[in-house]
C-alpha cells in the first residue's frame, strides 16, 4: 500500500512511514536468527532479566545487537502473550517456555 495519499499527514511524515514498511530504516544487520527475549512484567518476575544476562553474556552481544558472524540478532519484547509459562524466550518461531540461566548454553547450542 502507498500511504502517500491515504491521509492528512505532511508529505514527509508519510515518506517516513514508507521507509518504515519497506524496512529500510532498520540499522541492525540481518541474522540468520533472532532470538527475543521477554521482559514483559510476567516474565520479568520469573528471571528473564537474567535469562537475557546470560544470553549476552553467551553471545556477547547487547540487545539490538547482531553477533559477528552473523548468527544471532537479541532483541528485548514485552509480552509474547505466554506469560503462564514465563520467562519465554523466542528463537526463530520456536518458543522455549520457563527459561532460567542454566538452560541458555544447552538451547543456543542447538543453533549452532
Ligand atoms: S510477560 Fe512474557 S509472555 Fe507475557
Amino acid at each position: 500500500m502507498n500511504v502517500k495519499n491515504c491521509c492528512q499527514c505532511s508529505a514527509g511524515v508519510c515518506e517516513q512511514v514508507q521507509e518504515l514498511q519497506n524496512g529500510s530504516l532498520r540499522k541492525e544487520k540481518r541474522a540468520k536468527h533472532r532470538i527475543a527475549v521477554c521482559l514483559g512484567t510476567s516474565c520479568y518476575l520469573r528471571g528473564s532479566s537474567e535469562v537475557l544476562k546470560a544470553v549476552s553474556e553467551e553471545l556477547g552481544i547487547k540487545p539490538g545487537e547482531v553477533t559477528a558472524d552473523g548468527m544471532f540478532a537479541l532483541e528485548v519484547v514485552r509480552c509474547m502473550g505466554a506469560c503462564a509459562v514465563g520467562a519465554v524466550m523466542m528463537i526463530d518461531d520456536v518458543l522455549y517456555p520457563n527459561m532460567d540461566r542454566s538452560k541458555i548454553s544447552r538451547v543456543l547450542n542447538f543453533y549452532k
